[in-house]
């Protein structure tokens, strides 16, 4: 086992086990998009980043694995300017301004992480581009324009 601190509380867990799964054991929420508990951690998005005591750059908490003593915060100024950073990015580069959406029925896990970090705006002008809608195959679906690449339907699939 594993004895870490995340946020002041001490949490143990198994070796291997991730610093958002250690998170979520000891209560914390921290904000993901790509990561999903039934597939692999892939890393993509930099929502879940975290700081970590002794490590230069902030780190994505689904993709790091806990360590012994390892002292994390989750909720520093920099870790959330971070992460409306990353948002900021993501709605900047395909349209999300979707408040109709007929797939999430109002529950957006995009919308819904951008409301809980208190974005209301993003500063940078849009580079929306259309993006074909791939209704090819006959079970899916997929509105390149809604995408945020997450690679979570690409990796359901594998
Ligand atoms: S949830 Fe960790 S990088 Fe996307």
């Amino acid at each position: 086992m594993v004895t870490l601190t995340i946020d002041g509380r001490t949490v143990e867990v198994p070796e291997g086990t991730t610093v958002l799964r250690a998170a979520e054991k000891a209560g914390i929420k921290i904000p993901t998009l790509c990561d999903h508990p039934h597939l692999q951690p892939f890393g993509g998005c930099r929502v879940c980043v975290v700081e970590v005591e002794g490590l230069r750059t902030l780190q994505p908490s689904c993709t790091l694995p806990v360590s012994q003593n390892m002292v994390v915060h989750t909720n520093t100024p920099k870790v959330l300017a971070a992460r409306k950073f990353v948002l900021t990015l993501i709605f900047s580069d395909r349209n999300h301004f979707c408040p109709y959406c007929q797939v999430s029925g109002g529950d957006c896990e995009l919308q819904n992480t951008a409301l809980e970090m208190g974005m209301t705006h993003w500063d940078y002008q849009p580079a929306w581009k259309p993006y074909p809608v791939d209704a090819s195959h006959p079970n899916l679906v997929i509105d390149h324009n809604r995408c945020i690449l997450c690679r979570r339907c690409v990796r359901a699939c594998g």
